[in-house]
């Protein structure tokens, strides 16, 4: 229906990313230089009470599914409160986290009590020296720790994995191989070029191509039905406790069932992952704002979103 989540393409959009912090306790290099990103100032990102103001804002609007991420969302000292705060808001019905699992392990109990309900975590490679050369620094043993407690506390655990040429496609089937027994989702991403690391296009790997090398090892692989506005194409071996999908950013784009929007840690809103335009929400609710004129705002920025977004798209 004609909500102000509703864009002039007609996407409703129920699912907002609230990103906590842009600190992070690794420096992968596909996300990040070496040095880390320039630190915002404490007094521009958003208390735990913004987040909230804003949350309820969203889901009086309509929003139901939050998901946290960073930066690492766990580098955020009132972690726990955001999600206790964001559970009480009336309408939302589920919160997850994107983190990188390195210092999550011993949070996860006190986590789910406050409510959070999905988790998606980052591991790129099975090997310990590939993985300190990516993240540029330790944390492979942790997030391994993570990974098989939390395979236990969440219904299907996704795992996400950023598949580079000469890194660790050779990997895809080995990842495949650990959804034999285990109830795991593992997602291979294929990899987006963000604020100009110029060697995206030699290490990008079309998601075919992925599926060829897992098909050439396993035989049969089972398409399973996807979710409407899911990022990614999921199968399954034949008999596996698990499945496995591809997010297929590049090689051929969602963007037409998207109801996703961002919030930055600085309080933007982003109607569009790489979409530069965006909004202070932050600056709204300082000087004052009422909530009906913070939906009005939001509202506005959603209508103007994009049918498409203009990363560098292979086809
Ligand atoms: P679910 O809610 O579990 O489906 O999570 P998700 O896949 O939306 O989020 P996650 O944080 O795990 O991100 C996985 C990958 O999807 C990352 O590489 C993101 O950059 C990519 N991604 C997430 N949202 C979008 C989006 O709106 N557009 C595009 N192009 N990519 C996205
Ligand atoms: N291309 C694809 N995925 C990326 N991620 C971070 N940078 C990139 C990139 N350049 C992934 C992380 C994490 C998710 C939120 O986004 O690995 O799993
Ligand atoms: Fe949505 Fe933009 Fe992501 Fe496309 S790139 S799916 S429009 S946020």
């Amino acid at each position: 229906g004609e909500t102000p989540l509703t864009d002039k393409f007609g996407r409703f959009h129920s699912y907002l990313r609230i990103s906590l912090t842009e600190k992070c306790n690794l420096r992968c290099q596909y996300c990040m230089p070496l040095e880390g990103v320039p630190l915002t100032p404490a007094s521009h990102l958003l208390t735990s009470e913004e987040i909230i103001r804003i949350t309820q804002a969203f889901a009086e609007l309509g929003v139901d599914k939050i998901r946290l991420t960073g930066g690492e969302p766990t580098m955020r000292k009132d972690l726990i409160p955001i999600i206790e705060g964001i559970g009480n808001v009336s309408g939302i019905q589920q919160i997850g986290m994107t983190s990188n699992g390195v210092a999550l392990h011993g949070k996860l109990d006190k986590l789910i009590q406050a409510g959070l309900s999905k988790l998606n975590l980052s591991i790129d490679t099975l090997h310990e020296s590939k993985y300190e050369f990516l993240a540029r620094r330790p944390g492979f043993k942790n997030v391994w720790k993570t990974i098989d407690k939390a395979e236990h506390l969440f219904d299907m655990l996704k795992l996400n994995c950023v598949v580079m040429r000469q890194f660790n496609l050779d990997e895809v089937v080995d990842f495949v191989e650990l959804t034999q027994d285990r109830k795991l989702d593992i997602r291979f991403i294929e990899f987006m070029p963000f604020g100009g690391n110029d060697y995206a296009l030699k290490k990008f790997v079309p998601y075919k191509e992925m599926l060829g090398k897992i098909i050439e090892k396993f035989g049969e692989v089972e398409r399973l039905q996807d979710h409407p506005n899911d990022t990614s194409k999921a199968y399954k071996i034949k008999g596996s406790k698990g499945q496995f999908g591809f997010i297929t950013s590049m090689s051929e784009h969602f963007c037409g069932t998207c109801n996703r929007l961002r919030v930055t840690a600085d309080g933007n809103l982003k109607v569009c992952l790489h979409g530069n335009a965006e909004v202070s929400l932050r600056d709204a609710i300082r000087s004052g704002t009422n909530t009906k004129d913070l939906q009005n705002i939001i509202g506005q920025a959603v209508y103007k979103k994009k049918a498409k977004h203009a990363g560098n798209f292979i086809n």
